[in-house]
């Protein structure tokens, strides 16, 4: 049986998680590993596995919130360049898990490929956003996947073909540890037309959100045919402070953070979120961040 020393090259202890997330917030990994090849996070996972180590995988680190404890396990990064290829075959996009969104986008936009151009603006990676289903109200990435490749918390690795696959609101089917590469089917179009159609998801996006600040983009889900941000809005909530955590002036479902936060500063602005809106209006707000 293998054990964690097995791996020390690729291994570093008690490092800090906040460093990693968009919020800024977070204790340390016990483990942090950084895999050279997926034959290398397979034998990792399968270690972890035997061993009975909890293992998580850390993408782009956009829509998390981490605890103030960190995370007593192994805390995967896909940061190895084998984690990141993207390449375009007629109209398929293929891309390994750990490539940024926004590279798969702009890949797709230079070969002429419409469709990815709505998700623009999106932060983290591709398996984070197949995972939790990512969008914007124009279209959500698993509108377009057409096969997933995974690794299961036990090390094994299972092709996901499309009609295994479910996607609905900030929510998917893919759940396993690891999204090792996906296919995505677009269409083709007039590269200027692509173009400026994400020039606008851009402008809307600037207009509407906090991007200069640190946050983990929408907090909660829209409630069905509702805006969360509204509901928070109406409820008097806007630039309402918790230590380092505070609800956006410019957009009322994000939460910004500054120096010295803590996870339990942001906790506690999201139960006084999901608190007043639930007294005020009725409405269980449901977060869309993943919370470790
Ligand atoms: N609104 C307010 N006050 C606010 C914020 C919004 O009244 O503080 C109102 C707006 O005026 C608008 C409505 O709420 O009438 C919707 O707002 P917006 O267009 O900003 O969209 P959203 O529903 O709040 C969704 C996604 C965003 C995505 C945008 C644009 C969710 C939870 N959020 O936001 O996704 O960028 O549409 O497509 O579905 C994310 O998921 O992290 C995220 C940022």
């Amino acid at each position: 049986m293998s054990s964690l020393e097995d791996f020390s090259d690729i291994l570093k202890r008690g490092e800090p998680l906040a460093p990693l997330t968009w919020l800024k917030v977070g204790g340390n990994a016990a483990h942090l590993a950084e895999p050279q090849s997926a034959d290398q996070l397979q034998s990792l996972v399968q270690c972890c596995s035997e061993q009975s180590i909890p293992v998580r995988v850390l993408g782009g680190g956009s829509n998390i919130l981490i605890s103030d404890d960190g995370f007593d396990g192994v805390v995967v990064r896909l940061t190895a360049d084998v984690f990141s290829a993207v390449s375009v075959s007629g109209t398929t996009v293929t891309a390994a898990g750990g490539a940024a969104l926004s590279n798969v986008i702009s890949e797709s936009v230079k070969a002429g490929l419409a469709g990815l151009e709505q998700l623009a603006g999106i932060p983290g990676t591709v398996g984070g956003a197949i995972h939790g289903n990512a969008g914007t109200r124009l279209a959500d990435v698993g509108n377009f996947v057409t096969s997933v490749s995974v690794l299961t918390a036990t090390g094994e690795r299972r092709e996901l073909a499309e009609d295994a696959l479910t996607f609905s609101y900030r929510t998917s089917s893919v759940d396993e540890l690891v999204v090792l590469s996906c296919t995505l089917e677009l269409k083709e179009d007039e590269p200027d037309a692509i173009t400026e159609r994400m020039r606008k998801v851009w402008i809307m996006k600037k207009a509407t959100q906090p991007l200069s600040s640190q946050s983990a983009g929408c907090i909660f889900k829209n409630p069905r045919g509702l805006s969360a941000g509204d509901l928070i809005e109406q409820a008097g909530l806007k630039g309402t402070r918790i230590g380092g955590a505070e609800i956006s002036d410019r957009h009322a479902n994000f939460i910004v953070t500054s120096d010295g936060v803590t996870c339990s500063d942001v906790l506690q602005l999201i139960e006084k979120a999901k608190t007043e809106v639930a007294e005020h209006f009725g409405v269980d707000l449901e977060t869309e961040i993943e919370i470790w």
